[in-house]
């Protein structure tokens, strides 16, 4: 098998392991493992693979986290070619770690490569990755209730040019960050702005890729959502301003009372949630419907008000699956059902969260045992 530049098969790299001299203490890992919030402590190492056009991927190592040196002219820091990932590993009742469908962020890895014109990692690079990092700080699985191990594969430009094109240079890092619930509290339903002025992804662009820009472009309209209190942005589809496409960060289901599902389609502007397409499974499985197919925000409204509408609610890796119990915009804001947690929402969100602990059986082979 070869890669982009016609390099060697990379996918069986052996990672250079030098454990850091100076990790934190056990004290201090310990008191920040009980309460170490959402994205903002990080375990003591990282992976990082490097790739050079016409020798492929190579220097695999895990080594201290520490910050990177990088050229001023690294082509990332102008022209943004970065692309990242984000799963969890979990404990499983018998103490082992385990990833949730790591195999998919492989994928989804992958696809926003092709995206952004940058080369793709092997699957069994990804993971193989992954695996030897957990391996190695896997004492800072957080004691606290819910918590997990966030692990954030990422890519980006180093190759130092200031010529638009696609890098010849690339880093290839994997850093983790234990973490307990997304939302502080626990929000048991949040509340979505529609916004009006902002649109995340056009036609043709790239919306369903996992690339840094996505997320830059999205911070406005989150600043928005948060003046008017809300917690999250919904955002509407680019050419109408009509149609439900995804919050920030989450995808979006709408559930009816003849207790069918209804979910935007995969048109191209949308990121493909693993969770998305898992809550899917789990409600056919159960013989519900779903339907992937557009719904309107004047449907929404009116759907929510007639009560033909009863619950809606947001999924993605961080906070799993969110009940939300308000919309609002410039015209006014409606309640889903009670404005809280409904059945059906509770009901997927515990059956996805038991196979992921390995509290109920794994039927769809969807974890992946760490040891
Ligand atoms: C824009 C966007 N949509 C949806 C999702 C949900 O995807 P997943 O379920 O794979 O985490 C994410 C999170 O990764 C996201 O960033």
């Amino acid at each position: 098998m070869t890669d982009r530049a016609g390099a060697k098969d990379s996918s069986s790299l052996e990672f250079a392991i030098s454990r850091r001299a100076d990790a934190v203490p056990v004290a201090e890992r310990t008191r920040i493992l009980a309460d170490p919030g959402f994205g903002r402590v990080f375990t003591d190492h990282m992976a990082i693979v490097r790739y050079t056009e016409g020798r492929g991927w190579h220097s695999a190592e895990i080594t201290a986290r520490k910050p990177l040196l990088l050229d001023p002219a690294a082509a990332v820091l102008h022209y943004a070619q970065e692309i990242f990932e984000g799963l969890k590993a979990y404990r499983l009742g018998d103490g082992t770690l385990a990833m949730f469908r790591p195999d998919a962020n492989a994928r989804r890895f992958q696809q926003s490569a092709k995206r952004l014109a940058m080369p793709e990692l092997p699957a069994e690079l990804f993971i193989n990755s992954i695996r030897e990092v957990v391996d190695v700080d896997r004492d800072w699985f957080p004691t606290v209730d819910g918590g997990s191990l966030y692990i954030r594969p990422f890519m980006f430009a180093s190759e130092a040019f200031l010529g638009v094109k696609p890098a010849s240079e690339y880093l290839y890092l994997v850093i983790i960050s234990p973490v307990g619930g997304y939302f502080k509290g626990g929000s048991p339903a949040v509340s979505i702005w529609v916004s009006q002025d902002y649109t995340r992804a056009a036609p043709g662009g790239t919306g369903a890729a996992k690339c840094g820009g996505n997320y830059a472009s999205s911070l406005v309209a989150q600043a928005e959502a948060t003046k008017h209190g809300c917690d999250q942005v919904v955002f509407l589809d680019a050419a109408e301003h009509k149609w439900l496409e995804e919050l920030g960060g989450m995808n979006v289901f709408l559930v009816f009372e003849d207790g069918t599902l209804q979910t935007p389609p995969l048109s191209g502007t949308i990121l493909a949630g693993i969770t998305r397409d898992s809550v899917m499974t789990l409600a056919r499985a159960e013989g519900l419907t779903v339907r992937e197919e557009p719904y309107s925000i004047d449907q929404w409204r009116s759907d929510a008000k007639s009560g033909r509408l009863t619950e809606s609610f947001a999924c993605g890796t961080a906070a799993v699956v969110t009940p939300i119990g308000k919309v609002a915009s410039p015209s006014g804001e409606f309640k889903i059902g009670a404005g809280g947690p409904g059945q059906l929402t509770t009901r997927l969100k515990q059956k996805l969260v038991d196979i992921q602990h390995g509290v109920a059986p794994d039927p769809h082979g969807w974890v992946y045992k760490l040891g």
